[in-house]
């Protein structure tokens, strides 16, 4: 079977790629590298010593889209590629939604020009905004409240739409609640480029001295140590949950939901705490207000993953912190990175 991976070269793309290529699929990336390396589709070939077909591609090309699905007879379609910044979004909506709208419009309708009506969808968990009940069901209520979560939001409102079109579609939408961590070789892993966003990257900063210090945001939430709470999922149980989505999605009609996380949340400092151990460093950090736009907790019921597509993750977070602090080691020097 032959699989396309959007977005194959970036983070979450990266660790798709490696468990397809590890299950013996056929994989194709595509990517525009705008936010990814070319060194990973190197790294990707020393993980599984198989080649891959890679074409610099962006999905806003719909000319070159086509030829990449006239080169290929693809199968099915892994949609990773996206902008992803919570915080990029708002100061630059139109950037988010010409992008994630358009390039899957494009991808879509490209698709059905080849005939090929099989989707896995990257969603986000930030679909569902603060949460009004916890653990986090497939049903709560939708409330994205940034740019980037309002076009993962309307994706998913088209796909289901386009979904219901048409018989011949099988779409499986993806909500990711928190991705960290790295392939266990270190080959592979997350370090966005400049000050990151989320909390494990910059944790690693500062454990490697390249930050001074971690800005705790809110140390006041209604929580047992009063700081956020969060459902990160380790990235190779991330990657393997799309593995498993592919494997079942023959037996699935129009379109299915299913949140990828562990099911259960950990603090900022308990992060801090675990990230300390296994690195042997200290993380000095300062609590300071909260972010705006944060919520409290955030936590998946990743039980109908479980049931539908046989899949739990298996990682905990002392994993996700060694593995994100064995690729920090490894990838210094890396100039160009997610
Ligand atoms: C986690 C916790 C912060 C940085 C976002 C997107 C989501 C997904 C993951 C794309 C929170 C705290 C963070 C810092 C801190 N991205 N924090 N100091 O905001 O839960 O989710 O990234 O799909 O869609 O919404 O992740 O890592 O930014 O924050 O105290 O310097 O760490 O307050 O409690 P978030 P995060």
């Amino acid at each position: 079977m032959k699989v396309l991976v959007t977005g194959g070269a970036g983070y979450v793309g990266s660790h798709v790629a490696v468990d397809l290529l590890e299950k013996n699929f056929e994989v194709i990336i595509l990517d525009n590298f705008v936010n990814s390396s070319r060194f990973v589709l190197d790294n990707i070939k020393v993980i599984t010593g198989k080649n891959v077909i890679a074409y610099n591609v962006d999905l806003l090309d719909k000319g070159a889209l086509n030829e990449v699905f006239e080169k290929n007879k693809i199968d099915v379609v892994i949609h990773c590629a996206g902008h992803k910044s919570v915080g990029e979004s708002v100061n630059y909506p139109l950037k988010y939604y010409d992008n994630n709208l358009i390039s899957t419009i494009n991808l879509c309708n490209v698709m059905n020009d080849h005939h090929v009506h099989k989707l896995i969808f990257s969603s986000s968990a930030v679909v569902y905004g603060i949460p009004e009940s916890l653990p986090l069901t497939e049903n709560s209520p939708l409330n994205a409240l940034n740019p980037y979560g309002k076009t993962k939001y309307m994706l998913e409102k088209i796909l289901i739409d386009l979904s219901l079109s048409n018989p011949l579609w099988k779409i499986v939408l993806l909500r990711y609640f928190n991705p960290v961590g790295a392939h266990p070789s270190g080959l592979i892993g997350e370090n966005p480029t400049g000050i990151p966003d989320n909390l494990l990257p910059i944790i690693a900063k500062v454990a490697d001295e390249e930050m001074d210090e971690l800005l705790v945001f809110g140390g006041d939430y209604d929580t047992p140590d009063g700081t956020g709470i969060r459902d990160y999922i380790h990235v190779s149980d991330l990657a393997k949950g799309h593995v498993h989505a592919l494997e079942s999605i023959d037996a699935f009609q129009k379109f299915k939901i299913f949140n990828l996380g562990t099911g259960r949340g950990y603090s900022v400092l308990e992060v801090i705490n675990n990230f300390e151990a296994v690195s042997g460093k200290t993380i000095p950090y300062r609590i300071v207000s909260r972010r705006p736009g944060d919520m409290a907790v955030s936590y998946a019921d990743a039980t109908k993953a479980a049931r539908e597509l046989n899949w739990v993750a298996t990682k905990d977070i002392y994993d996700m912190c060694h593995d994100a602090w064995n690729w920090k080691q490894n990838s210094k020097g890396i100039d160009k990175v997610f």
